[in-house]
């Protein structure tokens, strides 16, 4: 990794480090075109009352993301999920629900401050079929094909090596394994130049791929069925999206 992107995730783990503390101290920002935005866009509002209502508040207060993976995923029970960049766990908290005793879900993520929060969500929840691990989603500390389903919401944007991303998702799935991801994605025609005018990179604008580069992306790593949806704006063209795809059925 060169200084560049280190720096840059350095300064995202910075800013998520601070939302963690932030949400625990009861006032957080999140992804945004602003430092310190909420809105309709991003959070627990994308999620049903009844999914919210099946939650410790403080797990729910916690939500960051774009959307709601683990209604994209169609869970089912006993199976292994794993949840890249998991931040206060809403999704993997949810995803324990649906995959019930026999099933276990994984959450990863990078900054200390966000594993404390979902350990401490965890508990308050009383979820026995959880774990989180430290470590990078370019990077995931667990052997080939060991999950049915991979979830994310509103990560990948972020990462400095989505190519990456894409392969460990790939190397961790069973044959034939699915992915349910939220996240934000660009209007193709907008320029990377035009993406960072429309939000940082932290606030997850600047880093978000266009449709078709997310389409490549999977389709390099080996995914097939590509579906990507947007679902709403959160800024002039960018959008939120829906991401479903499956691996290869012989894996890789
Ligand atoms: C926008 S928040 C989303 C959190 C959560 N998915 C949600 O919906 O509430 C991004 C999260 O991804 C984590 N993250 C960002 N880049 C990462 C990376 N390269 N590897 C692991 N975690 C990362 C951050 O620490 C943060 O918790």
């Amino acid at each position: 990794m060169d200084d560049q992107a280190a720096d840059l995730r350095e300064t995202v783990r910075l800013r998520y480090a601070a939302t963690a503390l932030a949400v625990t101290a009861g006032s957080a920002d999140r992804c945004g075109p602003a430092p310190v935005e909420v809105d309709g866009n991003f959070g627990s509002g994308l999620y049903s009352g009844a999914d919210r209502d099946a939650l410790p508040a403080e797990a729910v207060a916690a939500s960051l993301g774009c959307g709601n993976p683990t209604a994209v995923a169609e869970l089912r029970e006993g199976e292994r999920v794993l949840d890249l960049g998991s931040g206060g766990g809403i999704d993997v908290l949810l995803s324990a629900r649906r995959v019930g005793p026999t099933g276990k879900v994984y959450g990863l993520d990078m900054t200390e401050e966000m594993l404390a929060l979902a350990r401490s969500n965890a508990r308050e929840a009383g979820a026995t079929n959880v774990e989180f691990l430290k470590g990078h989603i370019e990077a995931i500390p667990l052997p080939a094909r060991t999950v049915d389903v991979v979830i994310s919401n509103c990560v990948v944007n972020l990462s400095t090596d989505k190519p990456a991303v894409f392969a460990e998702m790939a190397r961790v799935l069973v044959p034939g394994g699915r992915v349910g991801v939220t996240d934000v994605v660009a209007a193709d025609h907008l320029t990377p130049a035009e993406r960072a005018e429309r939000g940082s990179h932290v606030g997850c604008v600047a880093g978000a791929l266009s449709f078709t580069e997310y389409r490549e992306h999977l389709a390099a790593a080996g995914f097939t069925d590509v579906e990507i949806v947007p679902t709403h704006a959160v800024v002039e063209d960018v959008h939120s999206a829906i991401i479903r795809a499956t691996a290869p059925a012989r894996g890789r």
